[in-house]
């Protein structure tokens, strides 16, 4: 069956026969998107935030896009995931877990170690071992190209990592040691999707921790400098939200074996640096009647950053039957209708 058969074929299959999902982080950026495109699927959905960097007004939104009935089948708990009673509470009665809860961000782990760790860590654990107890079918969780660290092959694969370059890239990085373990020790089934710079709707252009592209279009909109990191040759591998919640879709759902308990990329496999995304970004807005005329301002490298980042991706398009419907650039377009609704 190829990729975008399976990816049919399980939405099909979801909604002629409804699962109840968990999905940790749900009012933050993937995880509002995911129970967008879960409640839109006709699933009944249990939500976990403590809205450390999530947003009411993300939830919000999502029940303006979906009917009333979708709505009645999620139930939102606010709880922490550092809490094991929050997460066993959280985990009843769920087939698949999406766990996304955790404090992004290198810059937020370097400021603050021990938060991160906290949440990233203990909080990871708590969920494993809740989702163990409450023998959930699948849990798929937030894994980060970070954990490529200082390894220099271009593009990455997932067996050939380096040091981690943060204390975030750590806590990333025991995730998959603990859930190999609890697959191991368990009988557990887990799947990590090391996720590579995600962008769309709904992610945040607020506060010193923001992504860049949510970050830089709100610059642009406002008409105040952009600035970037280094000398602009920094390089990432953007991939727009939707072909994320594919891969959390297909992960949550796969039957095989040998698909199971793995790592996996999360990107397009493009390479697009920051130099060309700033005039990516520019294009597109005047094409959304948002003219900017400022020149970059280039400032220091910042602490713990990746050089580059490009990935392979032909293990989840051979294991998981993925396949990217979105380009960096089909991905801005489908984006920035709702940064300028949501930031002008
Ligand atoms: N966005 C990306 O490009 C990217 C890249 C790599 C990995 N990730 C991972 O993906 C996941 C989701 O990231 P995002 O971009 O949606 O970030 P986000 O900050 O928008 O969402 C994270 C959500 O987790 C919640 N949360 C944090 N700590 C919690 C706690 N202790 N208890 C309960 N809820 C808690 C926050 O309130 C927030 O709603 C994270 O695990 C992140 O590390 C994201």
């Amino acid at each position: 069956m190829n990729e975008v058969n399976r990816f049919t074929q399980v939405c099909t299959d979801l909604q002629q026969s409804p699962k109840t999902w968990l999905v940790t982080g749900v009012a933050g950026f993937i995880g509002s998107n995911l129970l967008e495109t879960l409640l839109l699927l006709d699933q009944k959905v249990v939500g976990l935030d403590n809205f450390a960097t999530g947003f009411q007004h993300n939830l919000d939104e999502v029940q303006s896009l979906v009917s009333a009935e979708q709505w009645q089948n999620f139930r939102f708990i606010e709880g922490d995931i550092r809490n094991l009673e929050d997460c066993h509470k959280a985990c009843a009665g769920v087939d698949y877990v999406l766990h996304q809860a955790a404090l992004g961000s290198v810059p937020r782990s370097i400021a603050d170690p021990i938060t991160t760790n906290s949440a990233n860590i203990t909080g990871f654990l708590n969920m494993l071992v809740a989702a163990r107890d409450a023998q959930v079918a699948s849990f798929t969780y937030a894994a980060s190209s970070s954990t490529y660290g200082d390894h220099p092959a271009l593009p990455k694969v997932e067996a050939n990592i380096g040091n981690p370059l943060s204390p975030y890239a750590v806590t990333k990085y025991v995730n998959e040691l603990y859930a190999d373990v609890f697959a191991r020790t368990y009988n557990f089934s887990t799947i990590g999707l090391r996720y590579f710079n995600i962008f769309g709707k709904r992610q945040t252009p607020d506060g010193a921790y923001a992504a860049v592209i949510p970050k830089w279009t709100a610059a642009m909109i406002k008409d105040e400098e952009v600035f970037i990191n280094g000398d602009g040759d920094t390089s990432r591998d953007f991939n727009f939200i939707e072909n994320a919640v594919q891969a959390n879709i297909l992960a949550a759902t796969v039957t095989h074996p040998e698909a199971k308990n793995q790592v996996y990329n999360v990107a397009v496999g493009g390479r697009t640096t920051l130099n060309t995304l700033f005039e990516a970004l520019k294009e597109n807005l005047s094409n959304n009647g948002v003219n900017y005329s400022k020149a970059p301002v280039y400032r220091d490298f910042r602490a713990g950053d990746v050089r580059h980042s490009q990935a392979d991706i032909t293990k989840i398009q051979t294991l998981l039957d993925y396949d990217p419907q979105f380009n960096i650039i089909q991905g801005i377009e489908k984006a920035m209708p709702w940064y300028v609704q949501f930031l002008k």
